[in-house]
C-alpha cells in the first residue's frame, strides 16, 4: 500500500486509497508494485519508467557523475537496457563504462520501513551511490544481488537518485574471462553486453524480512509420499527484538515454522518438514505445479508474504544415468542464449515466452545455456516442462587463473548465489560448475571440482552435480572428475578439427563415446553440445551450408541415439547469436559477430536442419522406462 498521502486521513479513507490507481509519485516515477516473475516476496517494487543513462568516457569519476543533480548530459533510458547491442566494434566486446541513473520517491514513506535496491543482473562490475553516498558494490552478472540504502542517506519525504557506475571491461579472471583469440581479437562466447542486464527492484522491509527460503520436496520413489524441507531465514532489521512466527502453505496443506525471538539486526532459521502422501508429480509430460505461500508475522503485525510454484520429483543419477522419478532419461534438448538483435540480452517478457516456446515446438525437454537464467525464464521451464541444465559462467579459464584462490572464491560464489536463488524451481536438474576448463585437467582443476562438488552438495542435495568438458579423445580418462555425478560432452567431431586433428573425422565419433562411456560408467553423461554452422545454400560437403548442417544433425543425433547408456544430447544452439568480433565457428563463409549453429536465424526464422532435429527429437522416447 502506498502511504504519501497526508497523516490525517482516516484509517478507512487509507484503505481505500490502496484499491486506488497508484499515488501521483509512484507513477511519475515509474515504480509499480510486484515484479516481472512470480515467485518471490511480495515487498518488491520494480524501477520502472525513466531511467538516465550517460557514457564515462573517462571523465565520470573526474565530473564527480554521482553527485550530479542536474540532468545535463544525461539521455533518458529505460532498464533493463545495454548500452552496446547492435555495436559489433571490437572496443564494444571489449567493454567501457557507463552510468545509470533513477531519480525517485520512495513507494511508501513511513519511517519504519527499511528499503534495500535489487539488481538482477549487471555486467559486470557495478559500483552504487545513494544521493551521492557509496552504498556498495558488486561483481558478476546473472545472479541477484542487493544493497541497503542507508537510512541517513534516504530521503523519505523527496526525490533519491540512485547511480550506477557499471564497468563491462572485462579481465581474465572474470566469469567469462577476457583473452585474446589466435587472431588477436578478443576471445569470448557471447557478446559483452554492458548495463543493468535485468530490472532492478526496491525492496521493502517492514521490520523482519525474508534472507532466503528453500521450499525442497524430497520422493524416495515414484509412488512414495513426499517429504517437502520448508527453510526460511529472516532477519531482524530493527533495534529491538522481535518475536517472529512464520506460517504458509504447501498445494493447500498449512504449514508451521512455528515462532522465535528474533533479536535486534540478527538472523534467524526456521525449518520444518511436511509430508504430502500421494503427491502429483512433476514431469516434462506433466509439469505440475504446487501452490507454495508463507506469511512472516512481526509481534501482532503480518509483515511479509512470500509465495512460489514448487513441484514434486526426484532426479538422480542411478546406474550410470540420469532418473526423473526413478525412470532413465535420454534427454533431448537446445543450449540457448538470452539474446535479441535490438536489445541484447535485456530481453523482456515476450522473448522470453518466444524462447520458452521455440524450445517446446523444437520438441525439447531440457535447454542448458552457459549463465543461469533470468528468473522467468525458470518459471516458463517449471511451467511447460523444460528441464534446465544450469550452469554458473566458470567458462574456459585457463587454469593459470582458476588456481588463483580469489578465482576460486569467487567461483564458489557464483555457485552458491546460482543455488540460492534458482533452487526452488522444479526444471533445474543439476548444478553445473562450468564450461570447457582444460580438457587435460590437472591438480588445480581437481581441487576446484572436489569443492565446487562439496559445496553445491551441502547447500543442495537434492541434485547433481555437473560440468561440461571439450570433447577430445587425447583427454583419456581422468580421475580429477571422480565426485562429479554428470559429466557433458561438448563434442564437435566432423566440424572442428581439434588439437592435431583429432576430432576432424566424425566416424571417429561413435568410438569415442564409448571410450568416454569405459571411463566413467557410473556417471551420467550428456552430449551437452553438438552443431555446425550455417548461413547458406550449398554442396553437401561444403561446411557452413544448410545442407551440411542437415546431415550433420542427422548423423550426430544417429550416433547419439545409438549409446543406450547416454542421458541425454543438447544441439547447440536453438537461434543465433552475437557471440565476438571476426568469429568464425568452423565456417568458411562466417558471418561475424554472428555465432551460426543456431537451428532459427538470428531474426527468427527456421533453418532446414529446424525440421530434422524436431522429426529426430520427436521419435526419440526422451523420458525412458522405469
Ligand atoms: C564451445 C562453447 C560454446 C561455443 C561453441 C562453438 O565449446 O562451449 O559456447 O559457442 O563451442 O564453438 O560454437
Amino acid at each position: 500500500m502506498h502511504r504519501l498521502l497526508a497523516p490525517t486521513l482516516t484509517l478507512a479513507l487509507l484503505a481505500a486509497a490502496a484499491f486506488a490507481a497508484p499515488a501521483p509519485a509512484l507513477a511519475a516515477d515509474g515504480i509499480t508494485r510486484g515484479t516481472v516473475y512470480k515467485d518471490g516476496p511480495d515487498n518488491r517494487y520494480l524501477l520502472g519508467g525513466e531511467w538516465l543513462f550517460r557514457l564515462d568516457n573517462g571523465q565520470g569519476r573526474k565530473q564527480r557523475f554521482q553527485r550530479q543533480t542536474t540532468t545535463d548530459g544525461w539521455t533518458k533510458t529505460a532498464v533493463p537496457n545495454t548500452w552496446n547491442a547492435g555495436d559489433n566494434s571490437v572496443a564494444s566486446m571489449q567493454g567501457t563504462v557507463g552510468w545509470y541513473r533513477k531519480d525517485f520517491r520512495l513507494p511508501d514513506r513511513r519511517a519504519r520501513m527499511n528499503w534495500l535496491a535489487r539488481f538482477e543482473s549487471v555486467n559486470y562490475r557495478a559500483q552504487v551511490w545513494l544521493n551521492g553516498r557509496p552504498i556498495g558494490r558488486n561483481t558478476g552478472a546473472y545472479l541477484p544481488w542487493d544493497l541497503r540504502l542507508p537510512r541517513s542517506a534516504l530521503k523519505r519525504g523527496e526525490t533519491n537518485r540512485l547511480v550506477v557506475r557499471v564497468d563491462n571491461r572485462r579481465l581474465r579472471t572474470d566469469f567469462p574471462p577476457s583473452g585474446l583469440t589466435g587472431s588477436g581479437d578478443p576471445a569470448g562466447g557471447w557478446w559483452n553486453y554492458g548495463g543493468l542486464l535485468r530490472e532492478v527492484y526496491l525492496q521493502r522491509v517492514d521490520r523482519v524480512d525474508i534472507t532466503s527460503l528453500v521450499v525442497r520436496p524430497e520422493l524416495s520413489c515414484a509412488t512414495c509420499d513426499a517429504s517437502v524441507l520448508a527453510r526460511v531465514v529472516v532477519r531482524n532489521y530493527g533495534d529491538a527484538t522481535a518475536r517472529v512466527r512464520v506460517g504458509g502453505s504447501f498445494g493447500g496443506r498449512a504449514i508451521n515454522l512455528g515462532s522465535r525471538r528474533v533479536g535486534a539486526r540478527d538472523f534467524e532459521r526456521f525449518q520444518t518438514r511436511i509430508r504430502v502422501p500421494r503427491p502429483r508429480l512433476w514431469s516434462p509430460v506433466s509439469p505440475y505445479l504446487y501452490g507454495v505461500r508463507f506469511t512472516v508475522r512481526a509481534g501482532n503485525r503480518r509483515v511479509l508474504g512470500y509465495t512460489l510454484k514448487s513441484g514434486i520429483r526426484s532426479i538422480k543419477v542411478a546406474d550410470g544415468k540420469l532418473t526423473l522419478n526413478g525412470r532413465a532419461l535420454n534427454l533431448r534438448g537446445v543450449g540457448l542464449h538470452e539474446d535479441d538483435p535490438q536489445r541484447g540480452f535485456a530481453i523482456d517478457r515476450a522473448r522470453r515466452e518466444q524462447i520458452a516456446a521455440q524450445a517446446k515446438e523444437l520438441g525439447a525437454t531440457v535447454i542448458r545455456s552457459h549463465y543461469p537464467l533470468h528468473p522467468e525464464m525458470h518459471e516458463l521451464a517449471d511451467r511447460m516442462g523444460l528441464l534446465v541444465w544450469s550452469e554458473i559462467p566458470v567458462y574456459a579459464i585457463k587454469t593459470q587463473y582458476l588456481k588463483r584462490e580469489t578465482v576460486r572464491k569467487l567461483a564458489a560464489r557464483e555457485l552458491e548465489s546460482n543455488i540460492l536463488a534458482n533452487q526452488n524451481h522444479a526444471s533445474i536438474m543439476l548444478w553445473s560448475i562450468g564450461n570447457e576448463l582444460s580438457a587435460r585437467p590437472g591438480p588445480v582443476q581437481s581441487f576446484y571440482i572436489e569443492h565446487a562438488v562439496r559445496q553445491a552438495k551441502a547447500l543442495d542435495p537434492s541434485r547433481p552435480v555437473g560440468l561440461a568438458v571439450a570433447g577430445y579423445p587425447s583427454a583419456g580418462c581422468r580421475p580429477q572428475y571422480a565426485t562429479l555425478d554428470v559429466i557433458g560432452i561438448n563434442e564437435y567431431f566432423g566440424w572442428y578439427p581439434g588439437p592435431n586433428g583429432q576430432i576432424a573425422d566424425r566416424d571417429a565419433l561413435s568410438g569415442y563415446l564409448d571410450s568416454v562411456r569405459a571411463c566413467y560408467p557410473h556417471k551420467a553423461i550428456f552430449v551437452s553440445e553438438f552443431g555446425a554452422e550455417a548461413n547458406r545454400d550449398g554442396p553437401l560437403e561444403e561446411k557452413g551450408t544448410f545442407q551440411y548442417q542437415q546431415d550433420f544433425v542427422n548423423y550426430h543425433l544417429a550416433v547419439h541415439g545409438s549409446k543406450p547408456w547416454l542421458s541425454g544430447s543438447v544441439y547447440w544452439a536453438l537461434q543465433e547469436f552475437r557471440v565476438r568480433p571476426n568469429w568464425d565457428g568452423g565456417n568458411p563463409r562466417p558471418n561475424p559477430p554472428v555465432h551460426e549453429k543456431g537451428l532459427l536465424r538470428f531474426d527468427g526464422s527456421k533453418k532446414p536442419a529446424w525440421f530434422d532435429v524436431q522429426r529426430l527429437f520427436a521419435a526419440t522416447p526422451q523420458l525412458g522406462a522405469q
